[in-house]
């Protein structure tokens, strides 16, 4: 382990120069931040503010705190799950003067001993995903809330979260919901995960998918994106669910629509995607086939109850890189990738850069927000605030830039047509 006190702990500086090819690599398909990064670094927005974040330790997070930091920001950063930093991005951000507490195969302790240094900098503005570090400032940091000007949260399950706190008027400061704005949650959720869940189970276990059973807890927009994923790649689609109208979304979309106790009994392949604890457990993973997959790619490692398969079970053991192999007392062998944390991230890269690429312009133009209103002298309100919708238009007008493509636009005429209700038959 390298650790300069009070500067970075990552595991191995000399992985820096790795680091920093894996970093130029996303900035080159992340074209969206790289010209906020551009525009911005003249001004200097954020000079004078410190930006503590608790986020996946990727290429792509690298790509916004070097944004933040060539826009004024002191940023001082750790990872949101103790299964997906990249050592070689944490050692190429330490070497580059960013205050980063972050590696790969954390115990809870190291975990939280890494966001509370993050804290020990007092932020002006914290960015989540989880909301792992802003519940920290609440339980053990209360202190330090009266410093905070408000904060950002990048994912579906923090957001609930955090409303729900709002809610109990617990909340101690503004918090942008990131994830709800529509070049997030649509892009990102669906085809971010789509796509970043089938590379770490493909990573960790290398099967054909085609002619599979490949089961999909939760039909939301993660769990949606997996199944369009799994079904391209000619696998047979099965989706649980507990919401009727996601149920029947799913069968229209040519999906089987089961329950988990028959789905456990036919499936291949599990994927758990809800946001909800223990929705595999003993029951389900004593009655699954020889040789069934299981994993999850929610936020916490809460869906799959492994507690309850280790004891069904008489020996365990890794059999390759993220993969576990459990032998039940009936003499079956499952298997359970990434020990049951974020598959895409902890056994592949996470989503690809061109999708972060959005969200992460998101989380930028949120703190950009925060700043503006705290300069103007605006007191925001201590809930969950969305993004502008505008700002949506702004993040794909100028994705599609990136992209080469042209909109269409309304004539004279049609924009009238728009609003005269008069116009009929
Ligand atoms: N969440 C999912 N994929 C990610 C990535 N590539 N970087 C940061 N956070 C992520």
């Amino acid at each position: 382990m390298d650790h300069k006190e009070g500067q970075y702990k990552v595991a191995d500086l000399s992985q820096a120069d790795a680091g920093r090819m894996r970093i130029e690599w996303a900035e080159s398909r992340m074209p969206v931040l790289m010209k906020l990064r551009e525009e911005y670094s003249q001004t200097k927005p954020f000079a004078g503010y410190k930006i503590t974040g608790c986020l996946h330790v990727t290429k792509e997070t690298a790509v916004l705190i070097e944004t933040l930091q060539a826009c004024g920001a002191e940023v001082a950063w750790s990872g949101c799950n103790p299964l997906s930093t990249n050592d070689e991005v944490a050692a190429a951000l330490a070497e580059a003067g960013i205050q980063i507490y972050a590696w790969y195969g954390q115990n809870t302790e190291a975990f939280y001993w890494c966001i509370d240094r993050t804290i020990d900098k007092t932020p002006d503005t914290t960015l989540d995903d989880g909301a792992d570090l802003i519940f920290r400032v609440h339980s053990a940091f209360p202190e330090k809330m009266a410093d905070i000007i408000g904060g950002s949260e990048e994912t579906t399950t923090g957001v609930h979260r955090l409303r729900a706190m709002a809610a109990d008027g617990k909340l101690g400061y503004p918090v942008y919901a990131v994830n709800d704005a529509e070049t997030k949650w649509d892009f990102d959720n669906v085809y971010g995960t789509g796509q970043s869940t089938l590379d770490g189970i493909l990573r960790a276990s290398s099967v054909l998918l085609a002619g599979k059973n490949f089961v999909v807890a939760g039909y939301g927009h993660c769990g949606r994106g997996v199944a369009m994923r799994a079904k391209g790649m000619g696998a047979n689609v099965i989706v649980t669910e507990v919401k009727a109208t996601a149920a029947l979304k799913a069968t229209l979309e040519g999906m089987r629509v089961m329950t988990m106790e028959e789905a456990a009994r036919v499936g291949d392949i599990f994927v758990t995607a809800t946001g909800m604890k223990d929705v595999i457990r003993g029951e389900h993973f004593i009655t699954m086939k020889e040789g069934a997959i299981v994993c999850n790619t929610g936020h916490y490692d809460v869906e799959l109850n492994l507690a309850e398969l280790a004891e069904l079970s008489t020996d365990a053991r890794m059999i390759r890189d993220d993969n576990r192999e459990y032998t039940l007392e009936n003499g079956r062998k499952v298997y359970v990738l990434a020990d049951g944390r974020l598959v895409n991230l902890a056994a592949a890269e996470g989503h690809p850069s061109e999708v972060m690429d959005m969200s992460f312009a998101n989380q930028f133009q949120a703190h950009l927000a925060l700043i503006k209103s705290h300069e103007a002298g605006e007191k925001l309100e201590n809930t969950v605030i969305d993004l502008p919708e505008e700002l949506d238009q702004e993040i794909a007008q100028m994705k599609l830039e990136t992209m080469g493509l042209t909109l269409d636009r309304l004539t004279d005429e049609q924009i009238v047509y728009a609003t005269d209700y008069s116009a009929g038959t």
